[in-house]
């Protein structure tokens, strides 16, 4: 059984003081839900992680960062490693996310080096994959798929693929309010995992959890969760709001 994980991809938004709050609101409104329904993670800024880790002592909530530099510490002005990430409390780091591959660069070679620098410090890698608009109307989203998987996870063992957890974000659906049809999505997610199996072997493959995302709201989180590949949901915009991620939350789990 694959325990279903919500994560809060909050990109570019909110101080320490904001992360505080929306900490308290959403455990006063997730009171209900048990610790084994779900894993629930918040992706802060790297200056919001550390008083994010705080206020989540104690609480079913961890952390995560929403990126990482592969080197372990150097002269790499701007840069954060997995080291540090994990020193401020982090347990887990989203990697390859489409704005960092389409706005900073980001590369299937970078994110398998990124994922290998987060196994490295002992983070659990949230690996993002996912079509543009063109691709998938070229009809190549399967062949995207596969590159970056396979790429992007080159070298894992078979256990490090059963323990992270992969984001199928369709960039078309990121921030548009247009996610995914059922069939998109549980197209995609059956694939990611038949290749999985064939790559890394079935045992493995039945453990990782995939993550849906691209405009995740409470009113569509039910119809996802409820495809069979589909083990929880990557959200960015709803998640700013305590409230609507909870009710994203409690409408999965309930
Ligand atoms: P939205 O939920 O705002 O579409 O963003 C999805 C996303 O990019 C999560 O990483």
């Amino acid at each position: 059984m694959r325990i279903p994980v919500f994560a809060a991809n909050w990109k570019m938004h909110k101080s320490g003081l904001e992360a505080m709050a929306w900490v308290r609101e959403f455990a006063l409104l997730t009171r209900e839900l048990s610790a084994d329904a779900a894993e629930v993670v918040i992706a802060p800024p790297f200056t919001a992680i550390a008083v994010a880790a705080e206020a989540v002592r104690g609480s079913h909530l961890t952390v995560a960062g929403q990126n990482l530099y592969f080197e372990r510490e150097g002269a790499f002005t701007g840069e954060v490693s997995a080291g540090m990430l994990k020193a401020a409390g982090a347990l887990s780091v989203i990697i390859g996310h489409s704005e960092r591959r389409r706005l900073f660069g980001d590369t299937d070679e970078s994110v398998r080096r990124k994922v290998a620098a987060a196994h490295g410090a002992g983070l659990t890698p949230i690996v993002c994959v996912g079509e543009t608009l063109d691709e998938r109307e070229r009809g190549d989203t399967l062949a995207v798929l596969d590159a970056q998987v396979r790429a992007g996870l080159d070298g894992c063992s078979g256990d490090q693929i059963g323990a992270l957890i992969l984001a199928y974000e369709p960039v078309w659906a990121i921030g548009t309010g247009r996610n995914a049809t059922a069939v998109e999505a549980g197209d995609a997610h059956a694939h990611i995992r038949r290749r999985l199996r064939e790559w890394f072997g079935g045992a493995y493959a039945e453990h990782t959890r995939i993550l849906y995302g691209g405009s995740v709201k409470p009113e569509n989180i039910r119809e996802l969760i409820g495809l069979a590949d589909v083990d929880g949901a990557l959200v960015g915009g709803a998640s700013l709001d305590a409230a609507s991620f909870a009710s994203i939350v409690k409408k999965a789990t309930s």
